[in-house]
């Protein structure tokens, strides 16, 4: 923020993210990435008492080893329990011990702090994983084809490549009333710049280390996607949209043929993933 003409910041709304800061990782896995450079890393938000939605991202979709000759990376972002951390924390390092793939930083894991999640994974990746080839942000309550995402739109390794489901020409909802607030203190302009839609958007590596380092001067807002395209735009750097329908922000009924030629669709539940999952994987349906 500019500091005020007096010499001090103006107060920060409570609705804005504090960054930067310094936040410490309560769990990490620094050495990840020592012996390989992942061709995606993928940095899935997920709540701390979140638990089942993360057992089904591991027997699903987030399966490391289901794209042949793409080595994936998975890892959950999580904040602290505004209420339970105590309470969570030796179950949260249990799980770890057995999965090792939670990252946790001490900001509070609330709505209007998913900026700093984001901000956690891109940190991560800056700092232990530059090597990787693709980062894609993924919330659980998606279904992810990423044999299709790598297969289609990530081979060849590309750079400057930003991709997902493209809003444009839209800006910022003024009333209190909505989950999706932004108050003009925290962001002033009426529109956004193009940016992709949170549930899953994928950088390349190189463009995931410029928006973090763009992070830490582009004043932070709420709003996790809209605030990757303020950075992006600071960059100078564009969105390119997916293929038509290739990423789905509404409920698609299930279709194998038609789930196997599209990368995202958002508002799968952990029961729904589990459930259609081995048929997506298995079954001998022949596509036209
Ligand atoms: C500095 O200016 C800001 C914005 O006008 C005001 O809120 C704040 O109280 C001032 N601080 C001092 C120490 O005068
Ligand atoms: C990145 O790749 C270079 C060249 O392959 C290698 O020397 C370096 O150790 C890698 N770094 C990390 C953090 O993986
Ligand atoms: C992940 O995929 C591989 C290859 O298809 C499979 O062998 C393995 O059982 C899967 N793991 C899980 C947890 O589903
Ligand atoms: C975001 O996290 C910070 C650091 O833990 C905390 O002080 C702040 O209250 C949180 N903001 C919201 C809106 O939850
Ligand atoms: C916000 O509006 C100002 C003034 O019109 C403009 O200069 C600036 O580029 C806008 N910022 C974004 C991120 O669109």
């Amino acid at each position: 923020r500019p500091p005020a003409r007096n010499g001090t910041a103006p107060p920060r709304h409570p609705l804005q993210p504090p960054y930067p800061h310094p936040y410490r990782f309560l769990l990490n896995h620094p050495d990840k990435c020592r012996a390989r450079a992942p061709f995606l890393v993928l940095l899935v938000a997920s709540a701390p008492a979140d638990f089942a939605a993360r057992d089904a991202v591991r027997r699903t979709w987030g399966n490391e080893s289901s794209v042949p000759g793409a080595p994936v990376l998975r890892l959950f972002l999580l904040g602290v329990h505004p209420a339970f951390d105590a309470e969570l924390r030796p179950v949260l390092r249990e799980e770890d011990e057995l999965h090792g793939d939670l990252l946790q930083q001490d900001f509070l894991d609330t709505y209007n702090n998913l900026t700093l999640k984001t901000l956690a994974g891109l940190e991560w990746v800056s700092r232990f994983c530059p090597n990787a080839t693709y980062v894609m942000k993924a919330d659980t309550d998606v279904f992810l084809n990423l044999e299709f995402l790598v297969r289609r739109l990530l081979l060849p390794p590309k750079r400057g490549l930003v991709t997902g489901y493209v809003y444009r020409h839209t800006g910022p909802l003024r009333s209190p009333a909505y989950k999706w607030f932004v108050p003009r203190q925290v962001y002033p302009n009426d529109t956004y710049p193009p940016y992709c839609g949170g549930p899953g958007y994928v950088l390349s590596g190189d463009v995931a280390l410029r928006v973090f380092a763009a992070a830490q001067t582009v004043p932070p807002i709420n709003m996790e996607d809209a605030f990757v395209g303020l950075c992006l735009h600071a960059l100078g750097l564009r969105v390119t949209d997916g293929p038509p329908g290739a990423f789905t922000m509404y409920r698609l009924p299930y279709d194998k043929c038609r789930f196997s030629r599209l990368v995202m669709v958002h508002h799968y539940a952990p029961q729904d993933l589990l459930q259609l999952w081995p048929h997506f994987r298995d079954a001998p349906v022949e596509c036209p």
